[in-house]
């Protein structure tokens, strides 16, 4: 079986390198790596600590990917070579003022009701938990199950996994699908995957980020820490602090107001990231969804999709990927992946 995979973001290489492990002849495409989305997110692992109102079967979607991702990162470190990074540290949500505390105790008790696993922490014991948090902070909830990876050491693990397993990574942009000479073509493009198969109601979400990195007198902290407004993910002497979530098109500025506001945001939480070396701006987009959550599965007999993993790509990948290997081999749809076909946007808009 030829696969050619259009896209060499996180979706489109951990896809190649499981059709590379099964045997089949895999090419990835993509003019430029370095634009995925991956290149610039955080990395975070929190399907508990991110959830969102209403987003139910994507919370099971994340909680199985989460649950295959150790797995996933030792069996990549093997047969890539590279350590992808990932980090078993836990999550911390933390309130700032009254009004946060009413928002974690609601998201909390939507928390409980979905059975998930989160400790309430008092101010005292967040600090003592975490002692880079500032003294005001007012409480918190730690899921101790919510990690990280360091998502460009992934890129580079999944880079030299696909080539290890026999997989080509060539520097070309198709323009169709047809144009592709394979039995099986994946589109995981990202937002650029309408281009391929037009219709795809996927669309860029700009999110600009921070990185600093440690000095001698810069007290960082070691958890994720999620705030209302802003993230923190510390790895290797630098902490990532991200995010805006911006409907402003395919645009990839990083803009001076949304630097202060991160830095600001992330200062309040933490701060020692005053005394941090500020070490790199960037920004990057999302494929965001009318749903929030991914499209993967077959459009016609020789098309396959895994595109609109929105904030949850590198969360998303291991179960991704092994959908579309099965789907790819077998011709079935894993259970996992059937509530997210691209049909379920034109059932919507059936009358
Ligand atoms: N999952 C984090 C983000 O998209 O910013």
């Amino acid at each position: 079986m030829r696969v050619a995979v259009v896209g060499a973001g996180v979706i489109g290489l951990s896809i190649a390198w499981r059709c590379a492990q099964r045997g089949m002849t895999v090419t990835v495409h993509d003019p430029e790596p370095t634009r995925a989305a991956a290149h610039v997110a955080a990395g975070m692992l929190a399907p508990v600590t991110e959830l969102h109102y209403g987003e139910e079967a994507l919370l099971a979607l994340n909680l199985e990917s989460a649950r295959r991702w150790p797995s996933f990162a030792a069996e990549l470190a093997e047969a890539s070579g590279v350590d992808p990074g990932y980090l078993r540290c836990g999550t911390l949500t933390v309130a700032r003022d009254l009004d946060d505390i009413a928002a974690i105790d609601a998201l909390r008790t939507y928390q409980d009701e979905l059975g998930l696993e989160v400790e309430r922490l008092t101010s005292r014991e967040l600090r003592r938990r975490e002692p880079a948090l500032a003294t005001g902070v007012r409480g918190g909830l730690f899921v101790a199950d919510d990690h990280q990876v360091e998502s460009r050491r992934l890129l580079r693990a999944l880079r030299s996994g696909v080539t290890r397993s026999g997989g080509q990574l060539v520097s070309s942009a198709p323009r169709s699908t047809e144009e592709l000479d394979a039995d099986v073509v994946v589109v995981a493009a990202g937002w650029c995957s309408p281009d391929l198969v037009p219709g795809l109601p996927v669309r860029p979400v700009k999110g600009q980020i921070l990185r600093v990195a440690v000095t001698p007198t810069a007290v960082l902290p070691t958890h994720v820490l999620r705030g209302l407004d802003v993230y923190l993910a510390p790895r290797h002497g630098e902490v990532v602090i991200g995010a805006t979530v911006e409907e402003v098109g395919p645009d990839t500025t990083v803009t001076a107001g949304a630097v202060a506001d991160l830095l600001r945001a992330a200062w309040e939480l933490v701060p020692g990231i005053a005394e941090a070396e500020l070490v790199e701006t960037a920004a990057g987009l999302r494929p965001g969804t009318p749903d929030n959550a991914p499209i993967i599965g077959a459009v016609d007999h020789r098309v396959v999709v895994a595109t609109g993993h929105y904030r949850n790509g590198v969360l998303l990948a291991p179960v991704t990927a092994d959908a579309v290997a099965e789907l790819v081999d077998t011709g079935s749809v894993p259970h996992e992946v059937v509530p997210f076909g691209a049909d379920r946007f034109a059932k919507e808009e059936a009358p």
